[in-house]
């Protein structure tokens, strides 16, 4: 039985241009350092980064943020989120050879990149171009999504005011029968769900993590986390979450 591939997808880290700055409390740079060597035990084939890698859209934030997770997997992908700069990340991510989609071939699965981000705006957006990656998909081959905005309510209502708008347009756009599951940041916190027979998961932060269910930010004292992916070519898969030790 062939390997599978493992995925790991890092979220929401939030790295400014002062690599001293706070981010709700916490520093960014080191909370990644120190969630990153429970991430290398996964030995990870494919990194995902999904969205507020930087808190300011700065370019010392994404060189420190490919410096941290450089060697991590052989390849790494990415998306914006509503804090990032899309063109400065794709020169400074370009440059060291991670990739923007908008579809990749990793271990026998479709891994489809969509960018939710409307340049200074918290809420998603995706719209027909957006889209168009997933009228493209082979139906015969198990697909994985990943955007940065949510597409189904968390239950937490200070998120929940900034989700992916008129979700409906991305789930008209899924199909059940190849399409298992849509992976997202934004949230900062753990979350996992159903939605027309696809899964819904999110990555928490790796800097800083609300408690589920609440009306305002409420820090969760368990550090910063990730989740995993194990993707088999027969469309099987498992996932979780790993933290700092
Ligand atoms: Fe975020
Ligand atoms: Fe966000």
């Amino acid at each position: 039985m062939p390997k599978p591939f493992t995925l790991l997808q890092l979220s929401d880290c939030h790295l400014s241009a002062d690599p001293a700055a706070a981010y709700r409390g916490q520093n960014a740079d080191a909370n990644l350092a120190r969630l990153l060597p429970a991430c290398r035990l996964l030995a990870p084939d494919g990194v995902v980064l999904s969205g507020d890698i930087a808190e300011d859209g700065s370019s010392q934030a994404y060189e420190r943020a490919a410096a941290l997770i450089d060697g991590l997997a052989p390849r790494t992908a990415w998306i914006p989120g509503n804090h990032d700069e899309r063109s400065v990340m794709a020169e400074v991510f370009g440059a060291v050879g991670f990739e923007a989609g908008p579809t990749l071939e990793w271990g026998g699965w479709q891994i489809v990149l969509l960018d939710s981000a409307v340049p200074h705006r918290p809420e998603g957006r995706l719209d027909e171009a957006r889209l168009a990656p997933l009228a493209r998909l082979d139906e015969e081959r198990p697909a994985l999504v990943f955007v940065h905005h949510q597409p189904v309510p968390v239950d937490s209502p200070w998120i929940d005011k900034y989700p992916l708008v008129e979700p409906e347009q991305l789930w008209a756009r899924l199909n059940s029968d190849f399409v298992r599951c849509v992976a997202f940041g934004h949230v900062h916190q753990t979350f996992s769900g159903e939605n027309n027979g696809i899964a819904c998961l999110s990555a928490p932060s790796t800097v800083a993590n609300s408690q589920p269910g609440m009306a305002r930010f409420t820090h969760d004292p368990t550090g910063p986390k990730a989740r995993w992916f194990r993707l088999r070519p027969d469309g099987r898969w498992l996932s979780g979450i790993v933290s700092a030790g």
